[in-house]
């Protein structure tokens, strides 16, 4: 019966593919003394200040429907944030408020892709990516990137390759969940070359830029190199940088002449996000700074907890990430990731992401999220040597 009324259903939704990340925790949630370390989030809650404008404006009676795009207020925060931290002023027209960064991909490919079409993903990926993009009837082309010690790279020549008539867009999520790539200035600027001569469109997901382990404050943005009418669709979200992951708000920074193309989307879909949550994000964007610097810094003290002791084992094989909050590595000798990830939930008390949930080249990976208390972390590395030295290879 459940088979015939998903045979039912429009194809893509049917067959849309479980989280295999999502299904690691859902076998490990309950379990006692868990240090969870398989979800792209920390495990502070989200700051006082930001909760408190929320509070208020809910207590003003700001429950009614609110503009699709965004509250004014709040997309001249995104513009003047965008001043402060890239340098780089750009009208509030060009800022899209939507319900989290999830939605943020999601409605980059609606506006570029559909039955028939292409969108090039390096891989490993966050698998949402790609999952998104099949559900709007779309093909995800990986390229798969390849891992060193020294580094993860990604073949430019085999992304540029990899478009044909078909593609519409080229995704590219720098920093990246899950290897901590970061893609360098040259090749930033070959492939919005390449974009521009063919007329795709890239869809940077950049939501990790505020995290990167260098001397920079930040990564690079194709902002930096960018025209304003660049066929470039920008992805963030408000969950990583202020710890509101469960808050669902995130935005688009689109060519401008776009803005009336997304209020219709937004409108047709969520009709736009709570103005509370918005005026929550408001706080964030001026007053959280901060707070930003702190999880940045917390993070940079877990990647070396994490690298330290992984890199001390050699059954591991890790290229310390350059941004993001993931170490992603590989134990030699264990191809079988889901199954690995499970068997760290029930004997070592340790809850990682499987990579084969990352697309080509992520198979025989972990994920393993670094945002969190130091003494978390290191009794996770020192339970998850434990279980390493028991089980031999
Ligand atoms: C690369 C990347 N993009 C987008 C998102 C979406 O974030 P959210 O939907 O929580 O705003 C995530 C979350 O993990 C991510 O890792």
């Amino acid at each position: 019966m459940t088979d015939a009324l998903i045979a039912a259903l429009r194809p893509e939704a049917g067959e849309a593919p479980e989280s295999q990340i999502v299904a690691v925790v859902n076998h490990g949630r309950e379990k006692p003394d868990i240090i969870p370390l398989w979800a792209g989030e920390g495990d502070l809650p989200t700051p006082d200040f930001i909760c408190e404008a929320a509070t208020r404006s809910l207590a003003a009676g700001e429950t009614f429907y609110t503009y699709q795009r965004g509250i004014p207020e709040l997309r001249a925060a995104l513009a003047d944030y965008y001043e402060k931290h890239f340098e780089v002023r750009m009208p509030a027209e060009r800022f899209i408020v939507c319900g989290s960064g999830m939605q943020s991909i999601h409605m980059a490919v609606r506006m570029t892709a559909g039955t028939g079409d292409t969108i090039v993903v390096p891989s490993p990926t966050w698998p949402n990516a790609p999952a998104s993009i099949e559900l709007n009837g779309a093909k995800a082309r990986t390229v798969p990137m390849t891992f060193d010690v020294s580094g993860w790279t990604l073949d430019l020549q085999a992304v540029m390759d990899a478009c044909d008539a078909t593609t519409k867009a080229i995704f590219v999520n720098s920093p990246s969940n899950p290897t901590g790539w970061i893609m360098p200035l040259d090749d930033m600027r070959a492939l919005l070359d390449f974009a521009r001569a063919r007329g795709l469109w890239i869809i940077a997901d950049e939501i990790y830029t505020r995290y990167v382990y260098g001397d920079m404050p930040r990564s690079l943005s194709f902002l930096d190199i960018a025209d304003p009418e660049d066929r470039i669709l920008y992805c963030n979200t408000f969950s990583k940088n202020w710890a509101m992951t469960g808050w669902r708000v995130g935005w688009l920074v689109i060519p401008q002449a776009l803005g009336q193309v997304c209020e219709n989307l937004i409108q047709y879909n969520t009709s736009g996000v709570p103005a509370f949550l918005q005026r929550a994000c408001v706080a964030a964007l001026s007053r959280g700074d901060d707070f930003v610097d702190f999880q940045v810094r917390r993070a940079r003290e877990g990647r070396a907890i994490v690298c330290d002791a992984l890199s001390a084992s050699n059954r591991i094989e890790l290229a310390r990430p350059g941004g993001a909050f993931y170490a992603f590595f590989a134990v030699t000798g264990i191809d079988d990731t889901r199954g690995l990830a499970i068997r760290l939930v029930d004997e070592a008390g340790v809850g990682l992401a499987p990579g084969v949930a990352f697309g080509p080249g992520g198979e025989r990976f972990m994920r393993l999220c670094f945002a969190r208390h130091a003494g978390d972390l290191s009794k996770a590395m020192d339970r998850l040597t434990d279980w390493l030295n028991n089980h031999p290879a």
